[in-house]
Parts: structure tokens; C-alpha cells; sequence
């Protein structure tokens, strides 16, 4: 990935999103049991305002599947064995085991449990489970709504927070994991707005972590 820094309006650069976004506070209340596993309510929040960012860039896209979509999209890992979350989500064929397919699954079932009583009709509620259904197993996207969550699942990483997550989740030293969200994470990114989100987020991470001399 680039190394130049963007002028981007990004969490590095003090900004949050601008759009005019109903608010959710109602489902982030009912979904709060569900986002305690795993920090998913830190990962969650983040990703949730990095998808807002990159819907800014993208108008055409429904911004309510996007959203409700990355909210839920972990809750998931609440019914999953805490035991495995780490030795079996996030070590060896971490893309495949069978916890990466179970948090899917049950982040469906959740939105279904969830959404009904909040007000979403059915046809709503598929758009949203067929994002988080295989959001970390499939390897293509069907949407735009589907590309944005994706994106924003992994902006968050590019952030100290991320960084410092996600790489006790690997096992990695910070400046280890900086080099998977370069080598591997980056070229992932399916948006263009999300990749000028990461570098900017990267740079800015690089400088506080102190990643170029740790
Ligand atoms: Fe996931
Ligand atoms: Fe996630």
C-alpha cells in the first residue's frame, strides 16, 4: 500500500461522519448483550462509524442495510465457546474453522431475534443476513451494501485501537500486524474511500504506535 499521507476526513484527522443518519440507539441498546464477546463493542462502534464514512462516498448504496449490517454483523460471537474464539477463530486456518462459520450463523439467527420487534419486516431483515452470512468466509461480495460492511469490518484495524486488538487476537507484536494490514488486509479493501481511509488511518497509527522504530 502507499505511504503517502491523504488529507482525508478520517478518525486519524479528528473528523466523524457527516451524513444525516437516523439513529440506531434503539438496536445498539438490544444488541448490547450480544457485542460483549471478543471487545465487539469496540470493534463494532468503530466499524459501524468507519461504514458511515465510506457511505458518504456512496450514496448509491442503502445506507440502513449498510448500517443495521455491520452492527449486527459479530454479535454472533456472543454464542460462540470463549474458549475457541482465540485457538480456533484466530490461529492456524483461522478464514475456515468452524467458529468463523458459527459466529455467521448465529449473527443471522440474532437479526432475526433482534429486528422483528424493533420494526424490520422480513424483506428487510434478509438484506441484512445475507450480508453478515459468510461476511468473513465468502470471498466475493453481492452488493454495494455487502462491500461497504466488508470495508468497514476492516478499517477499524488501521486505528491504535484496532492495532492493539486485533493484534493480541494474532499474536503478533504492533509492528507484526502492521505488516498483515499492509501485506495482507489493504489489498482486501474493496472501495476506493476505503483505501484512502486505511492509509490515512495507517500513517496516522504508524506515528503514535511508534511503528517505524518498535
Ligand atoms: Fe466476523
Ligand atoms: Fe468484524
Amino acid at each position: 500500500m502507499s505511504s503517502k499521507t491523504s488529507t482525508i476526513n478520517t478518525l486519524a484527522s479528528g473528523h466523524s461522519p457527516r451524513g444525516a443518519w437516523e439513529s440506531l440507539d434503539d438496536l445498539w441498546r438490544a444488541a448490547a448483550p450480544s457485542l460483549r464477546a471478543r471487545s465487539n463493542d469496540i470493534h463494532t462502534p468503530l466499524s459501524f462509524l468507519f461504514a458511515e464514512l465510506v457511505l458518504e462516498a456512496h450514496p448509491e448504496a442503502d445506507a440502513l442495510v449498510t448500517r443495521v449490517a455491520i452492527l449486527l454483523h459479530d454479535s454472533g460471537w456472543s454464542r460462540v465457546d470463549a474458549s475457541k474464539i482465540i485457538s480456533e477463530g484466530f490461529r492456524g486456518d483461522w478464514r475456515t474453522s468452524d467458529v468463523r462459520y458459527l459466529h455467521e450463523r448465529e449473527g443471522c439467527n440474532i437479526a432475526r431475534e433482534l429486528l422483528p420487534g424493533l420494526g424490520y419486516d422480513d424483506d428487510f431483515i434478509t438484506k441484512v443476513t445475507d450480508i453478515i452470512d459468510g461476511h468473513d468466509t465468502r470471498l466475493e461480495h453481492h452488493s454495494i451494501e455487502d462491500a461497504i460492511m466488508r470495508d468497514a469490518d476492516r478499517l477499524w484495524r488501521f486505528t491504535p485501537t484496532g492495532i492493539g486488538l486485533a493484534s493480541g487476537w494474532f499474536g503478533k507484536t504492533p509492528h507484526d500486524y502492521r505488516d498483515q494490514l499492509e501485506s495482507t488486509t489493504f489489498a482486501e479493501l474493496i472501495t476506493d474511500r476505503a483505501r484512502e481511509l486505511a492509509t490515512a488511518e495507517l500513517a496516522r497509527s504508524v506515528e503514535l504506535l511508534k511503528l517505524d522504530v518498535i
